[in-house]
This record gives structure tokens, sequence and C-alpha cells, in this order.
């Protein structure tokens, strides 16, 4: 129940990832941008609750491996296997980086 309030907000939020896209790659708001489409389910600054996986102080390149795998379909998903296709390569990097660099949760 909750996963599907989740995703019926993300498509409510797909549209901002297109108006994100046509952003200059220099507007230094874009990742914090970018990560916000990210929150309803990794929750805000990248610490969930429950299941759901926190995104905040992980090794970056683990973080993208796991999303190229969604993308190739090596890693079976319920929803990010779709959800990176909404995203280029480069944004996948900048939210990434952002994410790492945020706090990770606590135990
Ligand atoms: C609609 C909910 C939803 C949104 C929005 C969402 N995710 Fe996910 N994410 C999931 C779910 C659910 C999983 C578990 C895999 C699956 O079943 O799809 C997951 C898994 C992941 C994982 C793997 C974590 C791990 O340790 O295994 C990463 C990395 C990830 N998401 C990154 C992102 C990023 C980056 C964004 C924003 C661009 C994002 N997600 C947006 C629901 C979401």
């Amino acid at each position: 129940m909750i996963r599907m309030k989740a995703i019926k907000r993300f498509l409510a939020l797909a549209t901002c990832a297109a108006a994100c896209q046509a952003q200059p790659a220099a507007d230094p708001l874009l990742a914090r941008n970018l990560a916000a489409t990210c929150a309803n389910c990794h929750g805000s600054m990248g610490v969930a609750k429950g299941e759901m996986k926190s995104l905040a102080g992980r090794n970056e390149e683990e973080l993208l491996k796991l999303l190229a795998d969604y993308r190739s379909g090596a890693q079976p998903a319920t929803i990010m296997h779709q959800i990176v296709k909404g995203y280029t390569e480069d944004q996948l990097k900048l939210v990434i980086k952002h994410f790492a660099a945020l706090p990770a949760a606590k135990p």
C-alpha cells in the first residue's frame, strides 16, 4: 500500500525529471533537485526508513554499479529498472555524488 502511494508520487514527479534535464549542467542546484526526485522512496537526505535502502554516505561506485545493473536488467527490480531509464548517465553520476557526500544513516 505504501509502495503504491510512493509510485504514484513518483509518477507525479516524473515531469520534474524532464524539466531538470533541460537545465544547464552548471546549475549548482541540479544535483540537489535531482536528489529530490528520489526522496519519496529513499527518504529526505537519502536516509530511508523501514525496508527501503538508504543512499546517504554510501560508496559512489557501488551505487552507480547498482544503477547500471538495473538499467541493463542484470539486477531484477520492482521499479528501479524503469526509474534509471528516466535519467541520463551524467544525471545519475551527479545525484549519486550528492548522496555519497551526505551523512550516512545511523545504524
Ligand atoms: C517510486 C520509488 C522509488 C524512487 C522514486 C526511487 N527509487 Fe531507488 N529503489 C526503489 C526500490 C523499490 C528499490 C529496490 C529495488 C526495486 O525493487 O526496484 C530501489 C533501489 C535503489 C538502489 C539500490 C540500493 C541497494 O542498496 O540495493 C539505488 C542505488 C537506488 N534505488 C537509487 C535511486 C535513485 C538515485 C533515485 C532517484 C534518481 C531513486 N532510486 C528513486 C524505489 C525508488
